[in-house]
């Protein structure tokens, strides 16, 4: 092993009793895997710790001008026990990306994975076996300068907690309601919508609070300067199957570039599917809704895994997709994907990887 220190705690927490009852992040395991970055010394002091509070300086340039960036993975067992990751160089090159435009320290993304495969060794006993349930990840970086003035810190933090879960939306593998946001927006082209920066989630909240109450799961974002070209859903990318062919928009910048959608583009593909990443209006959606062209929506992402869209408003006009049903499509689509992360379907894209 390498140069990271472990630290075991003598009294384990209470382990959740039934996992159908798990629900989303709100559980955290044992413990904590962090690492610290100065200019002068790069990622140090990586150590694997018992799970506890986080003692910063108040002045923290985190807390003042929201130098954070985030990820999102799971791991599953495998039929044979064995904790799988799915995809995670993937995840942490992202984090690479999103580090790099907001100013912070690129990760050392070796040293993150073997810090992850270490904590899973130790925490394998929260991963639940249930169908529809995982161990959610969440490996964070954030600016821990004392300094009231606007600049770059110059000391990081690195962490990566996890959480047993269960579906993300309280309605399960069911289908999502969605609200086409037209007054708000996500992202700009040239912002920082394309990277996983808290700073996205906190503007969304406004918005997304807002479709709650009207009963609906999450918005639809639109782009930013016409209103008009469909972007992301709240915490997935979005896909439409008209008749044959499978609709999503392109990778314009202010998206972000989910691993979820990027595998099921290859899924797709291999089915035969032809696959269109493209600028895609809301009113194409809606017309070729009412010509019964719309088959199936869904969207993608790792704590949404494949969600089928059973309802779509637009200015107070709604649609129905697929009689508010699951689609075929979907649902092989769910079945290909999880199969593939719980090691029950041939992986030949070696997107698994077993700890
Ligand atoms: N879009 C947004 C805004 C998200 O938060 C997520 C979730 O991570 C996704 C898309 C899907 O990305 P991924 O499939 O990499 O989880
Ligand atoms: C994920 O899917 O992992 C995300 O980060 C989305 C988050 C809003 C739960």
């Amino acid at each position: 092993m390498s140069n990271i220190t472990i630290t075991k705690t003598s009294e384990l927490k209470k382990k959740y009793e039934d996992a159908n009852k798990l629900v989303f992040g709100e559980m955290y395991t044992d413990y904590i895997f962090t690492m610290r970055y100065l200019p002068e010394k790069g990622w140090h002091d990586a150590q694997i710790k018992p799970y506890e509070n986080i003692s910063l300086n108040p002045a923290s340039l985190v807390f003042h001008y929201g130098q954070e960036i985030f990820e999102g993975m799971k791991a599953y067992l495998s039929p044979n026990g064995e904790p799988l990751l799915f995809r995670p160089d993937e995840n942490f090159k992202r984090m690479s990306s999103s580090a790099e435009r907001l100013k912070m320290p690129k990760l050392d993304e070796k040293l993150a994975l073997e810090g992850l495969c270490e904590l899973l060794k130790l925490e394998k006993d929260w991963i639940p076996a249930l169908e529809g349930t995982s161990l959610y990840i969440r490996p964070t970086m954030i600016a821990v300068d004392p300094y009231l003035g606007l600049k770059p810190s110059q000391e990081y933090l690195f962490f990566i907690i996890m959480s047993p879960v269960g579906a993300y939306y309280a309605t399960g593998f069911n289908p999502v309601k969605i609200y086409v946001e037209t007054k708000y927006v996500r992202a700009v082209p040239g912002g920082t919508g394309n990277v996983k920066a808290g700073g996205n989630y906190a503007a969304s909240l406004l918005a997304s609070s807002a479709a709650k109450d009207k009963g609906y799961s999450q918005v639809l974002w639109l782009d930013g300067i016409e209103r008009k070209y469909i972007e992301e859903v709240g915490a997935m990318n979005i896909f439409f199957r008209f008749n044959d062919a499978v609709v999503t928009p392109e990778l314009s910048g202010s998206i972000l570039p989910g691993i979820t959608r990027k595998s099921i583009i290859q899924l797709l593909k291999d089915d035969g599917y032809s696959v269109e990443e493209r600028h895609i209006s809301i009113q194409e959606v809606f017309d070729r809704a009412k010509k019964g062209e719309l088959l199936e929506a869904f969207g993608t992402g790792t704590a949404a895994v494949v969600s089928p869209v059973g309802i779509l408003n637009w200015n107070d006009e709604v649609i129905e997709i697929n009689e508010n049903k699951t689609g075929e499509l979907t649902l092989k689509m769910f079945k290909h994907l999880t199969g593939i992360q719980t090691g029950q379907i041939d992986d030949k894209y070696g997107w698994s990887l077993k700890i």
